[in-house]
């Protein structure tokens, strides 16, 4: 049986050259980059570059990166670090309900010590209001945290008008990059703190940064040593961080990448929408990940699709965070409408620079078949036509 991987948006196969290139590291560039002698300058110089990769490819200041290991701690030392460190100008942050879980508990634990937290509604196809945020910002606010392009539905939100936004207000600006970085244009210049990760590109798993721009007052979350300035001290994945920005290198090269994952990306959805009673859930176009397609299936539960394409070879997800069906369905779908059964019957598939037009071709006539006869079983079919 062949095996169709659309779930990239969870993460990616490592490229070959990557993995070939961090063995290296790891074998040859040993040494501690903080040590002083001939080992410890080699790895510290892999470092460097690698900082200066990634720097440049979203016009930042080499020193502004911070290596972390990976979206999830980025976003929280993005969140927690500008809460703290700028409490005595007040505790109130802004976020959407559209988040990834990571920033969404990182501000509801910030809640539970005190601090304030606006949760912003989105519109039918995820964008959030530029006019609404505006209205929820306060003198106290310190923090406004808004993901670029969405993990479950795609929707990418114009970074630009947001930060703009927040600099009439004197506010910070974070935006989680996880999913847009190499994919959709992101220019350091568009925000105050920018968080990228390795493996949705291709790269190794536990590898990320932040970027933060120069004189952004934020507070260190990991203490120790002061490695990275500082900022978060461990002794550097060298290995992890030097794949990282070869990942970075390969995405940038690859000029023609983004189109042709866009034109794939269109096709798919197209043959999903053949399927009867299917909708898409975010918008179309150039506000929409390269990658992204997500539907909802009327009168069925994702997670059964989700199985049943795997049994025949095909790796997607559903757009709905549950494990089971007593468990909430994916806040992100319901933030777009409030229509629990079109959370249940959504499904992602998420394609990458290495997915190809028959496997997309395959993967929907797979899904037309499983929802054909899924829905002849479902309790939810048979109410509807009774
Ligand atoms: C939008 C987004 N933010 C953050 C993360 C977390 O990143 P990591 O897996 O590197 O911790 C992910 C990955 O699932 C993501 O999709």
């Amino acid at each position: 049986m062949k095996l169709v991987y659309l779930d990239n948006a969870a993460t990616t196969a490592i490229d070959a050259e990557v993995e070939k290139f961090m063995q290296k590291c790891q074998l040859g560039l040993y040494g501690n980059a903080s040590s002083i002698h001939k080992k410890g300058r080699e790895a510290k110089e892999e470092l460097e570059k690698a900082r200066k990769v990634i720097a440049k490819s979203i016009g930042a200041k080499e020193k502004e990166i911070i290596f972390t290991s990976g979206g999830t701690e980025a976003n929280n030392f993005a969140v927690k670090g500008v809460a703290f460190a700028n409490k005595g100008k007040g505790r109130r942050i802004i976020t959407t309900k559209i988040e990834h879980e990571c920033v969404l508990n990182s501000c509801r634990w910030l809640e539970e010590q005190g601090w304030k937290v606006t949760y912003l509604g989105v519109d039918g196809k995820g964008f959030v209001s530029g006019k609404e945020l505006e209205k929820a910002i306060r003198k106290d606010t310190v923090l406004v945290s808004i993901i670029h392009g969405n993990n479950e539905i795609g929707v990418i939100q114009d970074l630009k008008e947001l930060h703009e936004i927040c600099k009439r207000h004197d506010v910070l600006f974070h935006t989680d990059a996880c999913q847009s970085y190499t994919k959709a244009e992101l220019k350091a210049e568009w925000a105050d703190l920018i968080t990228l990760n390795a493996h949705k590109i291709h790269g190794p798993k536990g590898v990320g940064a932040l970027y933060i721009k120069e004189r952004v007052k934020i507070s260190p979350w990991q203490h120790g040593g002061g490695h990275e300035r500082g900022m978060r001290s461990g002794t550097e994945n060298l290995a992890g961080i030097a794949g990282f920005a070869k990942a970075v290198e390969l995405a940038v090269d690859d000029k023609e990448g983004k189109k042709r994952m866009a034109k794939l990306r269109d096709c798919l959805i197209s043959e999903l929408l053949k399927i009867p009673r299917t909708t898409l859930n975010g918008p179309r176009g150039e506000r929409r990940l390269c990658n992204n397609a997500n539907v909802s299936f009327a009168g069925v539960e994702g997670e059964g699709i989700v199985a049943a394409l795997d049994a025949k070879g095909v790796c997607a997800s559903t757009g709905s965070a549950c494990a089971s069906r007593s468990l909430e369905p994916s806040h992100v779908l319901i933030a777009l409408e409030n229509n629990p059964e079109r959370a249940h019957g959504s499904v992602r598939f998420t394609l990458s620079r290495y997915s190809t037009k028959e496997e997309v071709k395959y993967a929907a006539k797979c899904a037309g078949e499983v929802v054909e006869k899924l829905r002849k079983i479902s309790p939810l079919e048979s109410e509807r036509e009774r």
